[in-house]
């Protein structure tokens, strides 16, 4: 049988381990990973002893004090902390997830704190985009109506057709959908994965828009929409409860019938 081994340099080990210094009763051993691209060792998983009679309800209250209180080299995203940029995206006890809004309460045991899955790491628990906001910009995420008299104006749109944006405007662009995605970690830099497709389907459906026949032929590719098997991954992992995963089904819909 063939067997895979990761190149030295890869290999997680075994971190610092930071015990509790104020003999706290309620502890929770919290262990992150940490990889910094300025020192030449290997990643390592750093463990914490966070007290969790000082400290706010979610995974994002533990990073910000073992950042302010334990080492502050510790490294994540993060702005509105209400669930709405979707920058502080990572993987929470195996599951990709806003630590913004996800209660540490609901992890029993010890935590871990992983970066979003199959990216290049640019530093902890920061991943790197920069594929998935190029694939973002491929697909045009803008109105597209000729200049005319019908963009001097508002344009309107009924409430029906508004409705069918439902369950696709709401999304931030977390990521969390696209990086538990088996064809996306082995296709990321072809397959436009479930995240940019429901951004494609969010304007190829929206009623306003001019040029739903050229998105679509834009996205009819066998390696940029067909890659898709339908796994549904995407869908049980986003924090926002939406369906990348049908709207990527709606997109060959369409295509099959056009
Ligand atoms: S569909 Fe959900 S998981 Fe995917 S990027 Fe949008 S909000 Fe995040
Ligand atoms: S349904 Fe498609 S996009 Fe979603 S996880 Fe599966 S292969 Fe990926
Ligand atoms: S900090 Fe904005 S979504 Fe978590």
């Amino acid at each position: 049988m063939v067997q895979f081994s990761l190149p030295q340099n890869s290999k997680i080990l075994k971190g610092k381990y930071h015990k509790d210094k104020i003999g706290s009763n309620n502890l929770k051993k919290v262990n992150v990973y940490r990889w910094s691209p300025s020192s030449n060792e290997n990643p390592r998983i750093d463990t914490f002893e966070v007290d969790l009679n000082e400290c706010g309800p979610k995974v994002l209250d533990i990073l910000f004090k073992i950042k302010n209180e334990i080492d502050p080299t510790l490294t994540f995203r993060r702005s509105c902390a209400h669930g709405v940029c979707g920058s502080c995206a990572m993987n929470v006890d195996g599951v990709n997830t806003l630590s913004c809004i996800k209660s540490h309460s609901d992890i029993k045991g010890e935590l871990n704190i992983y970066p979003l899955p199959h990216l290049k790491v640019i530093k902890d628990l920061v991943g790197d985009l920069t594929t998935l906001y190029k694939q973002y910009e491929s697909v045009e995420p803008w109105l597209k109506a000729k200049v005319g008299e019908k963009t001097s104006t508002e344009i309107k749109q009924s409430q029906e057709d508004r409705a069918k944006l439902d369950g696709y405007y709401e999304c931030i662009l977390c990521a969390c959908c696209s990086t538990s995605c088996p064809s996306y970690w082995w296709n990321g830099d072809k397959y436009l994965g479930p995240a940019v497709l429901l951004q494609a389907y969010r304007w190829i459906t929206d009623s306003r828009d001019e040029e739903r026949k050229e998105r679509l032929k834009k996205v009819a590719d066998e390696l940029k929409l067909y890659r898709c098997h339908t796994i549904m991954n995407c869908t049980n992992s986003c924090p926002k409860g939406l369906n990348p995963a049908k709207a990527i089904g709606s997109i060959k819909k369409m295509l099959a019938s056009s």
